[in-house]
């Protein structure tokens, strides 16, 4: 709770990897605790809709280089929160330890995600919190605290997957570029992220399970009432299946004018 309370961003990942080790070794107990609505965030990265950004294309300059990797350092101190939130929103319900180790480390891991990004942000002479961020993956959040059904179909199957089909694009631009090291870490981030697809799809099945209902089905149900706007092709499926997580689940939500192959 501290945690999403913190807006430093540093205290933040100190903060997550002490609670993902003390949890690790078992020396914790799931308390009841309510999440903020929304967590804290430090004041100088103003956060506007997601519409107001700039599109980030050429990575030719530093400058874009570095509002590429600050933007990915935003979508990672989100998910830190994301991760945290899970574990403590849904704590009430009747969940296995498992489940709750599963999302402590996926915490673990976006903090150390955006560690990398915010060292390589500072090799080039940046920091976190220099340029603008959009608030887009917290109003998933928001809309999706009732219901961990939609919340696991909107956050890891939608928008990290989303993360999946973009990244290997954006490591092969860095690459030609010339910025082999921050290639290196979105590399490192892809890897790390089919696991939280992975994690995310495995508890969304099971929970269906469940509750006698067809993960597929509900997917798609709980996007489309959740989600704003349609999932966009072309699809990596190639890592999408490498999470598990089957074309005949989010085909059915693709954008109608995207070609995918
Ligand atoms: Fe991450
Ligand atoms: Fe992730």
């Amino acid at each position: 709770m501290a945690i999403l309370a913190s807006a430093d961003p540093v205290t933040k990942v100190a903060a997550s990897r002490a609670l993902a080790a003390a949890w690790g070794e078992g020396a914790m107990a799931l308390g009841e605790a309510k999440p903020p609505p929304r967590p804290a965030r430090p004041e100088r990265a103003s956060l506007r809709p997601p519409k107001e950004m700039a599109k980030r294309r050429a990575f030719g300059s530093q400058a874009s280089r570095i509002a590429l990797l600050h933007a990915l350092a935003h979508i990672e101190l989100n998910a830190i929160d994301l991760a945290w939130d899970l574990v403590a929103r849904f704590a009430g319900e009747e969940l296995p330890r498992a489940f709750f180790d599963d999302w402590v480390e996926v915490a673990a891991e976006e903090a150390y995600h955006f560690e990398l990004l915010a060292r390589r942000l500072a090799e080039l002479g940046a920091g976190y919190g220099d340029l603008p961020a959009h608030d887009g993956l917290w109003e998933a959040a928001a809309a999706t605290s009732d219901d961990l059904l939609a919340r696991l179909a909107v956050v890891p199957l939608v928008l990290e997957a989303r993360g999946l089909d973009v990244t290997p694009q954006m490591a092969a631009r860095l690459e030609r570029v010339g910025d082999a090291e921050s290639a290196k870490i979105l590399r490192l981030i892809y890897r790390d992220e089919i696991g939280h697809v992975a994690t995310g799809l495995r508890w969304f099945d099971r929970l269906c399970r469940a509750h006698s209902l067809i993960p597929e089905v509900v997917f798609q149900e709980r996007v489309r009432r959740f989600f704003r706007g349609e999932l966009k092709p072309p699809f990596n499926h190639h890592a999408r299946a490498a999470a598990g997580f089957p074309r005949d689940y989010y085909e059915p939500l693709a954008a109608r004018d995207g070609v995918n192959p």
